[in-house]
């Protein structure tokens, strides 16, 4: 198999998709590009600098004074902004929150989904974000579109948290879920939905190895 523009894994927060694409990377022997944490990074960098996250203007101004780059570790991807890894950062909730409002900016989507291209392009990674299919690499032919319940969503975010030892309100969870699934997919610019020819993978119903499999089986038949 030729993956020559990459591998698309779309869909919406808490989905799975993370875990699949890196299963299926590993299994295909390509990198796996979690664009997420470059969204991550982006609104990390402007609540430290004090830069509003809907103010397009200062965020575009922000976006020319800073160098992200991801890099792989033995333990996998790291981000860095302006030279220091934010890794460790960027998977608290507020930082989730804040990607998903700083990425509704047109200039910060160009930038980052045009560097998310060249990595696709060079290496044939597997994405998985939002808009992979629909607007980051729409030309290739090996896109998924993964989701489950939100209910379902908010039930694994819950197991998550209480085996980290903390008590999360699942009500709470949900309304969290729901209110970002609206926001990414009403954006204006690039909002996430399935592309035409994307694959559907609902994994409500699925453990992660029967998912996995469901992608490498629908790639062997492209
Ligand atoms: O996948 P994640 O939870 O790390 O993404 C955080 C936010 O970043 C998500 O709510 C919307 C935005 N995002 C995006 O717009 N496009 C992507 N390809 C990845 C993330």
């Amino acid at each position: 198999m030729n993956f020559t523009n990459g591998i698309a894994l779309d869909g919406p927060a808490g989905a799975g998709k993370s875990t699949i694409a890196k299963i299926i990377a590993k299994r295909l022997g390509l990198p796996y590009l979690d664009t997420g944490a470059m969204y991550r990074a982006m609104a990390l960098s402007a609540l430290s600098e004090g830069v509003s996250l809907t103010d397009a203007e200062k965020v575009d101004e922000l976006l020319n004074r800073t160098d992200i780059k991801v890099v792989y570790e033995p333990d996998g991807q790291h981000v860095l902004v302006n030279g220091e890894d934010v890794t460790g950062r960027l998977r608290e909730e507020e930082i989730g929150k804040g990607a998903s409002l700083i990425s509704k900016l047109r200039c910060v989507r160009d930038k980052l989904a045009g560097m998310q291209r060249d990595i696709a392009h060079e290496t044939h990674a597997v994405l998985d974000g939002r808009e992979i299919g629909t607007f980051v690499i729409p030309e290739t032919p090996y896109k998924f579109y993964v989701t489950a319940t939100a209910e379902e969503r908010a039930l694994r975010r819950v197991r998550q948290l209480e085996e980290k030892g903390e008590t999360p309100d699942y009500q709470l969870i949900l309304k969290d879920i729901l209110a970002r699934d609206y926001q990414d997919s009403h954006r204006d610019y690039a909002p996430l939905k399935q592309a035409e020819d994307a694959v559907l993978i609902d994994t409500t119903h699925m453990t992660i190895d029967e998912a996995v499999e469901a992608v490498l089986t629908a790639l062997e038949a492209k």
